[in-house]
């Protein structure tokens, strides 16, 4: 996997970026990791044909997944640009790699595949971003109602049944993965599955049409009530994955930041209704075009209140962004983060910015400031190293940002992206 070694080799390399200079043009975002991750795993499912995947982005955590699927027993095969071929009637092993998995939090989506398919699982209890505790427990409590045994053991989950049964799901806080792993395990258990309070998000409904695509049936996706009717096989497909809503999201809070026009291709306005919402508020023009939307933005922005929630709510994922947007806003911003406890880790580093940001708990108040400075500073999670970024594309001076391989789990390119905007930064290995 030539991909994925040229990506290791910059694991340890920093972003240099020359900061105070408005960002102009146009960038397209590529497919969504939050889609990919389970819709790879979802392609194992089948035990016939194979599945072709479009718009597969090249992210690391993307490519991890890829190789844990092979040392299971799928063939998985990247055709070209953002095309990969997965093949999962060889699956046979169900045991996944441990170091591998463990550091990667989709790696749980692992575990409702075993199960449907093979009736085991063991799983290294996932890690992924340092944004808080990442728990496995309401994963545990839905595959026990499915009538699986599943325990934590050894630092995996370990699980064995026979054919997963049916049965009324209520999933706490919406979780995400939790709804995944249940569309997944439920797709071939006998009977029907009922999921109360599912997450909602896009790329929920992304995974239901995909599985739908391979013969199952999943009805309600985007709504809080998801009916499944288990069937007793899915054949591979064709699938296209939807655009990155939190990439697109990034792009158009740096053109904010910056107090720029940038233009973001290859979206689907609606799953950013929330986060444009905000930059209207704060005194952005924002325009949406079919599949694409612009952001136009004043050389000051005003501070709004953000609380971040699951879907269709303010995305906990862009809420370090839009909280380095606000450092540098009018006024006084209070920011509640309801989902990841630690989601403000990121915010001592732009303190050493000249940032005015007091937090407490789940809330960060935000007192703007009239400029920032670059500072060296060290990135720890995708969404807070993408933070430090757009920080540093306002700040006067050279900003260093270290840590890039938290930035490259969840961003293609950033550098590049950015540079098409005239961002001045470049990766120092
Ligand atoms: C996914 C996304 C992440 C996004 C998050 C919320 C991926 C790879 N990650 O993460 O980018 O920020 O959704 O939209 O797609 N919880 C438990 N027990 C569990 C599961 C979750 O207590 O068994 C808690 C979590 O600690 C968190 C909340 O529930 O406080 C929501 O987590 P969840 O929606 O499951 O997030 P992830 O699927 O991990």
């Amino acid at each position: 996997m030539a991909l994925a070694k040229s990506r290791c080799l910059f694991s340890l390399s920093r972003l240099l970026i020359q900061g105070g200079r408005a960002l102009e043009g146009v960038v397209s975002t590529g497919g969504s990791k939050n889609s990919a991750l389970p819709i790879i795993t979802a392609a194992a499912l089948a035990g016939s044909g194979e599945s072709i995947i479009e718009n597969v982005p090249n992210y690391t955590d993307v490519l991890d997944l890829c190789e844990i699927l092979r040392q299971l027993g799928t063939k998985v095969e990247l055709l070209g640009e953002g095309r990969l071929r997965v093949d999962g009637r060889g699956l046979d092993n169900h045991v996944a790699p441990y170091h591998l998995a463990r550091r990667l939090r989709a790696s749980s989506y692992l575990v409702g595949l075993l199960l449907a398919r093979l009736g085991r699982a063991e799983v290294a209890v996932p890690g992924g971003c340092n944004i808080g505790l990442r728990p496995v427990d309401y994963h545990i409590k839905g595959f026990a109602a499915l009538g699986a045994e599943v325990a934590v053991e050894r630092g995996s989950i370990v699980g064995s049944a026979g054919r997963l049964r049916g049965s009324r799901i209520y999933i706490a806080r919406a979780s995400f993965g939790t709804t995944v792993n249940m569309l997944i395990a439920a797709s071939l258990a006998e009977g029907t599955t009922v999921l109360e309070n599912p997450a909602q998000e896009p790329e929920v409904v992304d995974l239901a049409n995909f599985l739908n695509r391979m013969g199952a049936r999943v009805r309600g996706a985007g709504t809080n009530q998801i009916r499944v009717d288990g069937v007793s096989a899915l054949t591979g497909t064709h699938h296209e994955v939807i655009p990155d809503r939190l990439e697109a999201g990034t792009y158009l809070i740096a053109g904010a930041i910056t107090g720029g026009t940038v233009r973001v291709e290859n979206v689907i306005p609606e799953h950013l209704r929330t986060v444009l919402a905000k930059l209207r508020e704060a005194g952005a023009e924002v325009f949406n075009r079919a599949d694409a939307v612009e952001v136009r933005a004043p050389a000051r922005l005003r501070a709004v209140d953000i609380e971040t929630h699951p879907h269709p709510g303010f995305p906990t994922d862009l809420q370090p962004p839009f909280l380095s947007l606000e450092c540098l806003a009018e006024g006084v911003a209070v920011i509640r983060e309801t989902i990841f406890e630690n989601r403000f880790a990121f915010t001592d580093e732009l303190v050493r910015m000249g940032a005015g940001i007091k937090v407490e708990r789940e809330t960060a108040i935000v007192r703007g400031v009239a400029r920032l400075t670059g500072a060296p500073t060290e990135a720890a999670d995708i969404r807070g190293g993408a933070a430090l970024v757009l920080a540093g594309l306002a700040a006067e001076g050279e900003t260093e940002v270290g840590g890039l391989e938290h930035i490259d789990r969840g961003y293609d390119r950033l550098e590049e992206r950015l540079a098409e905007l005239g961002a001045r930064l470049r990766r120092l290995p």
